[in-house]
């Protein structure tokens, strides 16, 4: 048996990747573009593992992975490939468009016809699980309740808009064909491999460099973050048991505001690897112009995957972040490599020339 997964050089389709290698024999195609945030670095430890085959492709070029498909007859295809950066979406969103809507429906109908022509068995058993966000619910008051799956679908960033038609186009291939879909909704995620053009990675980034820290407007948006490797986990348990044609909501309970993750960052960092003058790197901290649009508050109530999965995070955010600062502070030289020149062109078209380092 194989799977499929599209996106696993990114952020978390990397962590998941070598996750799954960790825990089971089971060979994975891993079919992904490598846009700016793909990254094969991430998976050097996979160089010469039989297990792992990469293939750079999009997932909107429907011959390869039709290719893919009939050659490696994956039992499952999980797909994590997109364009995922709300700020990036703001500048462009053309390339969101085409990723996350045409590259999602390409990729159905590829699956769609590969799925069909399957063998009783194998086609009841086959799954297509769409990795998928909780910015798709759009925003909360500080009283709402957490994002239930039953919530309403209110997207407010070009990001969340594309994610969302993608979600409902695997809902329809499954209503409609009869495609075997799951589909996850997840909060925030942090941790290793995490490129730092995100909050947690860049807040760290900037301050080993002595570059300022800034923080969109009042810094008391609130975000709901899960350590990556509890995502992957999760993925895996839903992929293992999740019912047909379901969404999963995954989240840590841990919600916090903006400021307060940046400053909890410096803490680690004043104890882990103090500055030489003995100031706080919390004095680089610098409140700039709020994003357009910006969302107040996500939280999402996971109790839907704990109850019928069984499934609960590993991590508290206190074990996770300082996980995720020493990791960081472990892998300068990733952290060089992947400041290459398309990320200094956009950290100067986001910040302002000031903060290339
Ligand atoms: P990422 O930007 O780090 O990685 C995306 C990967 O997809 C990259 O390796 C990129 O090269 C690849 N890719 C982009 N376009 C492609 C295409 N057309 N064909 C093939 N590969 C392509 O993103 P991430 O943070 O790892 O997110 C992965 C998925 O999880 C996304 O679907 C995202 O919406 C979702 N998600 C992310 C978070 C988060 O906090 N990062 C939270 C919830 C859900
Ligand atoms: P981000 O990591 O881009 O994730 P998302 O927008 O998908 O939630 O941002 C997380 C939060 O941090 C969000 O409220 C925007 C804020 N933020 C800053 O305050 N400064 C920054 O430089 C970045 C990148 C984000």
């Amino acid at each position: 048996m194989t799977i499929l997964v599209a996106g696993g050089a990114g952020f978390i389709g990397s962590n998941f990747v070598l996750d799954w290698l960790v825990r089971s024999n089971e060979p994975v195609v891993n079919l992904d573009r490598l846009t700016y945030a793909g990254n094969l670095e991430n998976l050097v430890g996979l160089q010469n593992d039989a297990r792992h085959d990469f293939e750079q492709g999009d997932i909107g070029d429907s011959a390869l992975v039709g290719r893919l498909l009939a050659e490696h007859r994956p039992r499952a295809v999980l797909n994590f490939a997109a364009e995922s950066h709300v700020d990036r979406s703001i500048h462009g969103p053309g390339d969101f468009i085409q990723t996350n809507i045409v590259g999602t429906f390409r990729l159905l109908e590829a699956v769609r016809e590969y799925w069909s022509g399957l063998p009783d068995a194998e086609r009841q058993a086959f799954r297509l699980l769409h990795v998928s966000t909780d910015e798709v619910y759009g925003t909360l008051t500080p009283t709402d309740l957490p994002f239930a799956e039953s919530a309403r679908y209110e997207p407010n960033s070009p990001y969340s808009a594309s994610k969302a038609a993608s979600d409902h186009l695997v809902r329809a291939w499954h209503h409609t064909y009869g495609l075997p879909v799951l589909t996850t909704n997840c909060s925030n995620n942090y941790g290793p491999y995490h490129f730092p053009e995100k909050l947690i990675p860049l807040m760290i980034v900037n301050a080993l460099a002595g570059n300022s820290l800034p923080v969109y407007g009042d810094g008391m948006q609130i975000r709901d973050w899960l350590y990556v490797k509890d995502h992957c986990s999760a993925i895996r348990r839903v992929l293992e048991a999740g019912r047909v044609g379901d969404t999963y909501n995954i989240g840590g309970w841990n919600e916090k505001p903006n400021i307060e993750i940046v400053r909890s960052i410096c803490t680690l960092l004043d104890e882990l690897r103090p500055k030489a003058d003995g100031t706080s790197y919390a004095t680089q901290i610098a409140y700039v112009t709020d994003r357009p649009g910006h969302d107040r508050r996500y939280a999402i109530d996971a109790r839907k995957i704990e109850r019928e999965l069984g499934w609960k995070p590993a991590e508290t955010f206190e074990s996770g972040i300082r996980k995720t600062v020493q990791w960081y502070l472990q892998n300068p030289e990733w952290i060089a490599h992947v400041q290459s020149g398309s990320y200094r062109d956009w950290v100067a078209k986001q910040y302002g020339q000031e903060m290339v380092a």
